[in-house]
């Protein structure tokens, strides 16, 4: 194992129906005013709204609406955020959503407390915001485990890019089952892809000796395809969408990640992507994925034979063969739950975009091969 230094901010509400006593806990001892961020609509149509609404009078908040924070949230709604902040002088923010609220509200709260464009700070001037507005998080969709960590995928539209900026961490997170089961399945699939994928995207990193953290990530990884098959056969199985809330907490909370440097190439090319196309993020994941790994192979062999063999429980005669039929059982995965392995699929049909991607994509040196940008745009393109 590499050294490391682990402490962990977020205090954390499991469990079905845990919302209202953890929401009443945590506001009590925060200040007056709230910011209550949600977005496009969901949270009102399921009621959750008017349910928290009423929870944050009877604890005798002020409250400011910052709703609208669409999938993929862009680098202007974080500075309206950052402006309602300042003007109605908020001392807490929650924010009450999937990975797209959460991640917008990690950026408010440290741009609201800057005079410069945090966006410059980091990327020009590679400084970190210190100085940030207290928030929690209540998840209504899961799988990014956006409420775990200090990261933030931002789309910066001018730019046409989306990328990481760092916040600050949630001081709690609610994970109430109930508050997901308004969320139509196609998205708790993707989003339950998306897991799978930060797990794998952590178990493929450097080095490929396997540590205590891969083999905790090989029991999380059989979980999650365990109960995603079970939700998808049951959609009122609570125990299955615990389990899975749960899973997409570990796989961000940095514990899968200690004593090692993760791969995460993927996801910075699924990234590159939305820029271009606001694409669904657990479903570019699923596009890229396999034809990503079989390029891996001859490379971080020794992860994919164990991954083949203790997630999908498959084997070949060499270990290059075990690869690939572990890449071929996550291809059928896919397939299975109905989550697209073609970008025309997505409504994706122009290359220009893709070698756009490819030319704009972060290029990680965790990944256990350097791969060129025409690389990566044969890998694209091979799913057009
Ligand atoms: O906007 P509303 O109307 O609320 O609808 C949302 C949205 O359309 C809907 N939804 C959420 N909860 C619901 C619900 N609909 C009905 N019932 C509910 N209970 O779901 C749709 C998708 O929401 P979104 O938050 O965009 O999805 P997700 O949680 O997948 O988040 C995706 C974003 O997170 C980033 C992605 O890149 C993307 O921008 N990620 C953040 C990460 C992080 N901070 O650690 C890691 C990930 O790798 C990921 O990159
Ligand atoms: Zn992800």
């Amino acid at each position: 194992m590499d050294k490391f230094v682990y402490q962990y901010p977020v205090r954390q509400y499991f469990g079905k129906g845990c919302a209202e006593e953890a929401i009443k806990e945590e506001l009590k001892n925060a200040g007056e005013n709230i910011l209550l961020a949600y977005g496009g609509g969901s949270l009102k149509r399921t009621g959750l709204y008017d349910r928290i609404r009423s929870w944050l009078a009877e604890c005798g908040k002020c409250v400011t609406d910052f709703g609208g924070i669409m999938p993929n949230p862009t680098y202007r709604k974080v500075q309206e955020g950052a402006r309602l902040v300042r003007e109605n002088d908020i001392d807490f923010i929650l924010a009450v959503g999937g990975g797209s609220v959460i991640d917008c509200c990690k950026i408010v709260s440290a741009q609201s407390r800057l005079d410069e464009d945090i966006w410059d700070m980091w990327y020009d001037h590679h400084r970190l915001p210190t100085d940030f507005v207290q928030m929690g998080a209540v998840v209504t969709a899961s799988g990014t485990g956006a409420e775990q960590n200090n990261g933030a995928v931002i789309t910066h539209e001018e730019k046409k890019l989306k990328q990481p900026l760092f916040g600050a961490y949630h001081s709690f997170a609610v994970l109430d089952s109930d508050l997901t089961r308004t969320l139509p399945m196609k998205q708790v699939i993707s989003g339950v892809f998306d897991t799978l994928s930060h797990c794998m995207e952590t178990y493929m990193g450097k080095p490929q000796a396997t540590n205590l953290s891969d083999e905790i990530n090989e029991a999380v990884m059989r979980n999650v395809v365990k109960n995603l098959r079970a939700l998808i056969a049951n959609p009122d199985d609570d125990f299955a969408r615990g389990e899975l809330m749960w899973a997409s907490a570990m796989a961000e909370s940095g514990m899968l990640k200690l004593g090692k440097q993760t791969d995460f190439q993927c996801h910075m090319i699924e990234h590159a992507v939305g820029a271009y196309t606001d694409c669904n993020h657990g479903q570019g994941l699923a596009v890229i994925h396999p034809t990503l790994y079989r390029r891996m192979i001859g490379y971080g062999t020794e992860k994919l034979v164990r991954m083949a063999e203790t997630v999908w429980g498959v084997k070949g005669e060499t270990a290059e063969e075990t690869a690939a039929r572990g890449i071929d059982a996550l291809e059928s995965f896919i397939k299975e739950v109905g989550l697209p392995t073609h970008w025309s699929q997505m409504g994706i049909t122009d290359e220009s975009v893709l070698r756009a991607a490819a030319d704009t994509c972060f290029l990680m040196p965790g990944c256990c091969k350097q791969f060129s940008r025409d690389e990566i745009f044969e890998i694209l393109k091979e799913r057009m």
